[in-house]
């Protein structure tokens, strides 16, 4: 099997969970993707669902397949919200953030009765951190923001290169908030709960990828299938 066979699976399943009149949120990412092409099959077969896209990749995607979309101004609270990770520890915390997508994403998913996580069994680690952590970043003081990152994080016991994310052609990624995203190469977060915490009171930090206490189930596709983690646990033989 193929590595997006493999994401396909982990969609695959997690459109069990879809049920008609359902709010969804549609994360981001090449997984996500197919969970988006995949309910839009559903959606082209009858099924009826509103949904809240987390980047624009994701909604001009929605839009072709004629998934029907509304905003969190319209629907603040949502049922259920199907996103990738970039990792996945075995209790459910998450690095996110790999596509650039993470602060819409953390909102949907806070907005969300459920989160319900997608991707193949790669991304499950025994400690987050070897995808280096983005954080978003206004543009004003930049490299203030960085320094500030930098000695919070030490403090937290992380150390490693913080550097911008950039395009091919060597110019700034940028949010679809309009922000900078600086990817912090930890190796090893030990404490996120603690790191968490210390970035989230850095001014001009927007948001960090650490997804701590959102997810609530994850679906890992490996060739032997699709394992489970979270509270589906026990139904699963
Ligand atoms: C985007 C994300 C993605 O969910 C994450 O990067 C995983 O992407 P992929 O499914 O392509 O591996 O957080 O901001």
């Amino acid at each position: 099997m193929s590595a997006d066979d493999l994401k396909r699976a982990a969609a695959a399943r997690a459109l069990e969970l879809v049920e008609p009149g359902m709010r969804l949120g549609l994360g981001t990412g090449s997984t996500a993707a197919h969970f988006v092409d995949l309910l839009g099959e559903s959606v082209a077969k009858g099924l009826d669902v509103i949904c809240v896209p987390t980047s624009e990749a994701t909604r001009a995607q929605a839009e072709r397949l004629g998934i029907r979309l509304t905003t969190l101004e319209e629907t603040p609270r949502l049922d259920l919200t199907i996103d990738g990770a970039d990792e996945v520890d075995h209790e459910l915390r998450l690095i996110k953030g790999g596509g650039g997508a993470l602060l819409r994403e953390k909102i949907v998913a806070a907005a969300s009765e459920r989160m319900v996580v997608i991707a193949d069994k790669s991304k499950l680690v025994e400690c987050l951190g070897r995808f280096p952590l983005p954080v978003e970043v206004v543009r004003f003081g930049l490299a203030s923001t960085r320094l500030h990152i930098k000695d919070q994080a030490e403090d937290a016991g992380c150390f490693g290169d913080i550097t911008q994310r950039m395009n091919r052609d060597g110019s700034p990624f940028v949010t679809d908030n309009g922000n900078f995203i600086l990817d912090c190469a930890f190796v090893e977060i030990l404490e996120p709960e603690i790191l968490s915490d210390a970035l989230g009171v850095i001014p001009g930090v927007v948001e960090h990828g650490l997804f701590l206490g959102l997810a609530d189930m994850a679906f890992l596709a490996a060739a032997g299938g699709v394992e489970v983690i979270g509270p589906l646990d026990e139904d699963e033989d």
